[in-house]
């Protein structure tokens, strides 16, 4: 595994994951908006002993942006052999509250963007019989989240294309993994659905255990890889019982939505820093690029 795209490489775990890579000399090709933050993320990358980092902003919500990023690593670099296709963001509230064309926008980057990549980069990676594409999806990708309806049709969405493909692909030497997370400490918290904030922040898991999962279900060509306790719960108990899983469900996510207006609690916070207000950011144009300092 040599070059290695990594979509939401600003922030959480996707730099989470961009930094567990980087001592296996890796080539790291990190997209997200947010310039400075891809900046540093790279620097951090080089001294962790990547070979060499690129990054280029890109907004994913844009049709077209995540075909665009394909072409872009392929005309530098000519090669792909791993694409992690983990940006995204939610939106929570009452489904009454939940306006279409904000849903239709986080679609835009939760799956559209990750459809478009995987549809420029299959002809490259079955070109040479091999290569290996990881979803970051979410356990409420698995069984349906009150008050998250939106974003868990769309990570739904997202298992579906994972488990569909990882039939098609396999005889074409192509790996598929699908990561679902649950609950993890990332600002994701404070950008999904700001006026309905959570009342009592949950502790959730560190990034890095992400990027560890993200790690082991590339070098295993693990399928599926679930994550927290509450999580694999929730994924066990909605196969014994659908019924008592989604009351259950249902009681924990009312006890942390808070009214529309509410104040914002006090959240801890991975990397805050220079978040764009609205998913629509425009992204800069220009890419960068880092070589590792030879020792
Ligand atoms: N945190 C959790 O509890 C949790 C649980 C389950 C699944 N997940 C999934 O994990 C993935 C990563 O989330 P995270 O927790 O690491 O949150 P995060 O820290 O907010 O990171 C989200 C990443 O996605 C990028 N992104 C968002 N909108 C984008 C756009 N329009 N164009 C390009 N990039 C965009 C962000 O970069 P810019 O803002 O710089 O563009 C950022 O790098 C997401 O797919 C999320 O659904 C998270």
């Amino acid at each position: 595994m040599r070059d290695v795209v990594i979509t939401g490489a600003s922030s959480g775990i996707g730099r989470a994951v961009a930094e567990a890579f980087a001592p296996r000399r890796v080539r790291l090709f990190l997209v997200a908006r947010r310039r400075e933050l891809l900046q540093e993320v790279a620097d951090r990358c080089l001294a962790l002993g990547a070979e060499e980092v690129r990054f280029s902003p890109h907004d994913l919500s844009r049709p077209g942006e995540g075909t665009a990023l394909i072409e872009e690593v392929l005309a530098a670099w000519g090669n792909i052999d791993l694409l992690i296709c983990n940006a995204g963001y939610g939106y929570w509230g009452p489904m009454e509250e939940l306006d279409p064309a904000a849903m239709r926008r986080m679609m835009e980057v939760n799956f559209h963007s990750v459809y478009e990549s995987v549809y420029a980069v299959l002809p490259h990676m079955k070109g040479k019989g091999r290569g290996h594409l990881v979803f970051v999806g979410s356990v409420i990708g698995r069984r349906g989240m009150p008050f998250s309806a939106g974003y868990s049709a769309s990570k739904f969405a997202v298992t579906g294309l994972a488990e569909a493909l990882w039939g098609e692909l396999r005889s074409a030497g192509i790996d598929v993994s699908l990561v679902c997370p649950g609950f993890t400490d990332t600002a994701f918290h404070d950008v999904a659905s700001p006026e309905h904030r959570r009342i009592r922040p949950l502790q959730g898991q560190s990034p890095r255990k992400v990027a560890a999962a993200v790690l082991k279900a590339v070098d295993r060509r693990l399928q599926f890889v679930h994550l927290t306790f509450l999580g694999k719960l929730m994924i066990v108990s909605n196969r014994l019982s659908p019924r008592l899983t989604a009351r259950m469900m249902a009681l924990v996510a009312r006890s942390q939505i808070a009214e529309k207006g509410a104040p914002a609690p006090e959240i801890r916070q991975e990397t805050p820093r220079g978040r764009p207000d609205s998913p629509a950011v425009e992204a800069e144009e220009t890419a960068g690029t880092g070589q590792r300092p030879e020792a």
